[in-house]
């Protein structure tokens, strides 16, 4: 599954990784949206069309819902519960300092009460999936992880996607991915797993493990969007050019997404896909300098024209 990444898991993204797949085998299992701010999304925001676009598979998309007022959350799952989706995800793990100040994301893990009787008000407002992301909690400990889902389960949760790292961590440390496979044993919904998953080796290693029901890739998947056809080598995959897909991403990125939004999301994306390229850094620093599309567009051609460094490094070993 593709985590859910502010400015990064749009419609532009999913195209993208889609595309690396031969036809009928599918990018990968199913694609949760950005976070959406349910007040914002039932005031009818200007941008709230772009949020709720699912192409080009709605029926893999599951829309990220983020918001401290129940209410607002239960108005905001039943609008998307009109559209073609896979399901609807509550985010409890976002430890932003601005969402936790709100009372959402990380901060519904802090009292069990107030986030079981959110739960329920959603669960009433829509028959599709409902799931939740957390991560291990505010502070590391697992028996109070384990409460607080099985709370979120008898309340009709559907499914759990736990990132095991405390809400302070942001990204400090390992990945606990010991914590997802004993939820899953103290759980009978699904769970997934999510964190440091580095490339499409690791990602086959994780799925053919067992250790949970499903496996979710963020960062890896933005650096290298041909992940979730390689892992499951798939033959069409064929040899990566990056001049290639940088170029596509823009045009995907002016096709399917507002011009308010075109520069911050291309600076989210080459932050991590340059990566790739030997000189990343640099082209990172002078991506950042750049006002317009045309000008990234401009950086990017110069960049591959002068190093002919279009083939992807391996991925780090996790
Ligand atoms: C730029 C960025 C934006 C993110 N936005 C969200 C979000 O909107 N909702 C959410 O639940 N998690 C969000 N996350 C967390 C990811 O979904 C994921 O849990 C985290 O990146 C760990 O997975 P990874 O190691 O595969 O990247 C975000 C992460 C990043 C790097």
């Amino acid at each position: 599954m593709l985590a859910p990444m502010a400015e990064l898991s749009h419609r532009p993204l999913r195209e993208l990784i889609e595309g690396f797949d031969a036809p009928g085998c599918g990018g990968c299992d199913e694609y949760f949206t950005e976070m959406i701010s349910a007040g914002a999304l039932i005031g009818g925001g200007p941008f709230e069309s772009f949020y709720t676009d699912g192409g080009p598979c709605p029926e893999k998309v599951v829309y990220q819902l983020v918001g401290a007022d129940p209410g607002h959350l239960a108005a905001a799952a039943a609008l998307l519960d009109r559209l073609d989706c896979k399901g609807i995800d509550i985010n409890m793990g976002c430890s932003a300092p601005a969402i936790i100040r709100t009372g959402a994301g990380v901060r519904w893990m802090a009292d069990p009460d107030r986030a079981a009787a959110m739960i329920a008000r959603v669960r009433s407002a829509t028959r599709r999936r409902l799931s939740v992301k957390l991560r291990i909690g505010t502070e590391d400990n697992f028996d109070y992880l384990v409460a607080f889902c099985r709370r979120l389960e008898a309340e009709g949760v559907d499914l759990i996607t736990l990132h095991p790292r405390t809400g302070k961590e942001k990204f400090k440390r390992r990945a606990r991915w010991e914590y997802v496979g004993a939820l899953r044993s103290a759980l009978r919904i699904p769970v997934a797993g999510n964190g440091d998953i580095a490339g499409p080796e690791d990602l086959a290693r994780r799925v053919a493990s067992g250790c949970c029901d499903a496996v979710m890739v963020g960062r890896a998947a933005v650096r290298t969007p041909w992940l979730f056809a390689a892992a499951k080598k798939t033959p069409d995959t064929g040899v990566i050019d990056l001049e290639e897909v940088a170029l596509r991403f823009l045009y995907l990125l002016t096709k399917y997404q507002p011009s308010e939004f075109h520069i911050s999301r291309a600076r989210r994306f080459f932050n991590y896909f340059c990566d790739n390229l030997k000189w990343g850094t640099h082209v990172k620093n002078r991506l950042n300098r750049e006002e317009t599309l045309g000008g990234i567009e401009r950086v990017l051609r110069g960049y591959f024209n002068e190093t002919g460094d279009r083939k992807p490094k391996p991925p780090p070993l996790s």
